[in-house]
């Protein structure tokens, strides 16, 4: 049998560069690879853990499918569906019957989370790793390719599996995560991650080059020239940026002017937004065009469903026959 895979990205908006690098990329490498069966989601049930306005989760369930889509998933590939579709809460409650309160109140998600809603600490949010696990095991996943932010939720994902496989004896696999070389794309901010809930820290895989120079244009610098090189702040985030688009020797370009006669920042972010925006140009294109095709999109979700529920279904009748409930 084929090892699976599965991921999702939370329907909260258009996707920005951390989503792309940190795992649509990963998602794009193990799609092609055959030996493996990929299932990508939209996440549109962990999008109601924290505040949110019913009509733009409509909308936005969609973006991120035209996302993955214009960024090259196929649905002759991999399996393209959206998490409501498919028994998943259904799973996390059982799932939850392993799990300790305490354990889920202490993860750096959910205090984080308890910081930007605190009038918003609800049974969700809590619940919210426990949802996680249940995607992925629903599907038996070994693989899960994510951004490096997302290991504290893999690692109760395989607490999960491993209590499950001993209490009532399931085959859970334990899920590992699987790294792109963009595991963590900083913030434009220069401090901490890019995070479509941080101002300022993002470029949307929909901006025009001038829209991602006017971003970069914000992106913190110094004065160009000194012995050692930043390892934290703008400056170093700049160089990673320049060395995910532009390669590793542009990188060390740059760091031999910073000891030498100095950089040019101007320069160095002219090129890089070009850089940037030669690699979202093609998904753009693609992206307007199937705007266009509603019944094309319309089906792929529809197929998609169809195969995930069929998949999930059997694993929840067996939990349900291995914990002694009624599986009729
Ligand atoms: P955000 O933090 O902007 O709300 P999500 O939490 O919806 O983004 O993340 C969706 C996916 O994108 C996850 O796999 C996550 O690990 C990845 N991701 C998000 N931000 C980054 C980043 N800055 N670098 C790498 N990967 C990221
Ligand atoms: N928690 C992930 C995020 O914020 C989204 C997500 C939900 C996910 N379920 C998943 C990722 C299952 C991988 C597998 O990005």
């Amino acid at each position: 049998m084929k090892k699976r895979v599965l991921s999702g990205i939370r329907a909260t908006g258009r996707l920005h560069l951390g989503n792309y690098m940190g795992a649509v990329k990963g998602m794009l490498e193990l799609q092609d690879n055959p030996e493996y069966e990929t299932l990508y989601m939209v996440a549109d049930l962990h999008t109601v853990t924290t505040p949110y306005k019913v009509e733009e989760l409509r909308k936005n369930r969609r973006e991120v499918v035209l996302d993955y889509l214009a960024a090259g998933l196929d649905p002759e590939k991999s399996i393209l569906f959206e998490q409501s579709d498919s028994p998943h809460a259904e799973l996390a409650f059982y799932l939850s019957s392993v799990v300790n309160i305490a354990r889920m109140q202490h993860l750096p998600t959910f205090k984080d989370k308890v910081k930007q809603h605190p009038n918003n600490v609800t049974m969700a949010l809590l619940n919210y790793p426990v949802l996680m696990a249940a995607d992925i095991l629903i599907y038996k996943a070994g693989l899960v390719p994510v951004g490096i932010d997302q290991e504290p939720h893999l690692e109760v994902a395989r607490e999960i599996a491993r209590k499950m496989n001993e209490t009532y004896g399931t085959d859970f696999p334990e899920p590992v995560r699987f790294a792109t070389r963009g595991e963590y794309v900083p913030s434009l901010t220069g401090e901490g991650k890019m995070s479509k809930s941080i101002e300022g820290s993002y470029i949307n895989l929909t901006d025009d080059l001038e829209t991602i120079q006017k971003r970069l244009a914000g992106a913190p610098t110094d004065s160009g020239k000194g012995e050692k090189i930043p390892t934290s702040g703008g400056v170093f985030n700049l160089l990673k940026f320049v060395e995910l688009f532009e390669g590793i020797d542009a990188r060390k370009k740059y760091e031999q002017a910073y000891r030498g006669q100095g950089i040019a920042y101007r320069e160095l972010k002219e090129n890089l937004a070009q850089a940037i925006f030669n690699e979202l140009k093609p998904i753009q294109e693609k992206r307007s065009e199937l705007e266009r095709k509603t019944s094309y999109v319309d089906e792929v979700i529809k197929r998609g469903a169809e195969k995930a529920r069929k998949i999930a279904k059997e694993t929840v009748l067996e939990v349900k026959e291995k914990m002694g409930l009624s599986f009729n």
